[in-house]
């Protein structure tokens, strides 16, 4: 029986951090969206940090301006970024932990110590309309968590399977492989549907792409890289012919 599509959320941050660097209008996120698209992206992924160091309030606005795919907006669980999503009504809405000092996105939320005010946070979203997803590690007790305050989504953070590719702690990476793989289905068991990202490279994607369970990957950071050795459009067209690939 064929796979459900698996589809490609690309996650334009990094261009934004390119014009930030120098304060000016380019390169623009918009077009570097509006190029995914036609490469083939599925959506369009954008995380509106609370310091603005990549993406903009006027980016998102742009985003839903001019986006025909649909756009999944990252954010921490904050009453300012909740107004936000509220105001724009996206599509979908990934809630991510987010500190000041990181460089990245490091863990994924704590989802079981929070239980109750998360719930109340994501209510007004799924009534909105957003499609809520939640940003966990591969671990049962976050998953049966984010299944209890009514998230219809899990986004299961990948990165310390990349990290540990990168770093040819091969074990590791097989350990973490394992689990990705387990909790996906467990996540699947429960009802939710489950995404995956972070980190994912060429060389990473595939074992992931396979998992049956997955339906969406969301990667920005090596995309948006590889666009200034080969171009935007056919990073991200190389990216989709390894995930059909790998899905058989
Ligand atoms: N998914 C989530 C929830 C993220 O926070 C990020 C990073 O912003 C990504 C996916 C994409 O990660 P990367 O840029 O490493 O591909």
């Amino acid at each position: 029986m064929p796979q459900p599509h698996l589809r490609l959320g690309v996650n334009i941050d990094h261009v934004a951090t390119v014009r930030n660097a120098r304060g000016g209008a380019y390169p623009d996120p918009l077009r570097a969206a509006k190029l995914a698209e036609e490469a083939g992206a599925d959506g369009i992924t954008a995380h509106l940090r609370e310091d603005r160091r990549h993406i903009s309030d006027a980016d998102i606005e742009g985003l839903m301006e001019v986006l025909s795919v649909p756009l999944n907006f990252e954010m921490a669980a904050t009453d300012e970024m909740q107004k936000i999503a509220l105001r724009h009504k996206p599509h979908a809405v990934c809630l991510v932990p987010e500190k000041r000092e990181e460089r990245t996105t490091e863990g994924g939320l704590e989802v079981a110590r929070e239980e109750n005010k998360l719930a109340h946070f994501i209510a007004p979203l799924r009534e909105a309309g957003c499609r809520v997803s939640i940003f966990i590690a591969a671990d049962m007790k976050q998953i049966e968590a984010a299944h209890r305050i009514g998230a219809e989504v899990i986004e299961l953070h990948t990165g310390a399977y990349c990290d540990a590719h990168a770093e040819a702690r091969l074990a590791e990476r097989d350990e973490e492989l394992v689990k990705l793989a387990e909790m996906s289905a467990f996540a699947h068991s429960l009802g939710l549907e489950v995404h995956a990202g972070h980190g994912l490279t060429y060389d990473t994607v595939k074992p992931v792409a396979a998992f049956p369970e997955v339906r969406e990957l969301n990667i920005g950071h090596f995309l948006i890289g590889e666009a200034i050795f080969r171009g935007l459009e056919p990073a991200i067209r190389e990216m989709r012919r390894l995930m059909d690939e790998a899905r058989g």
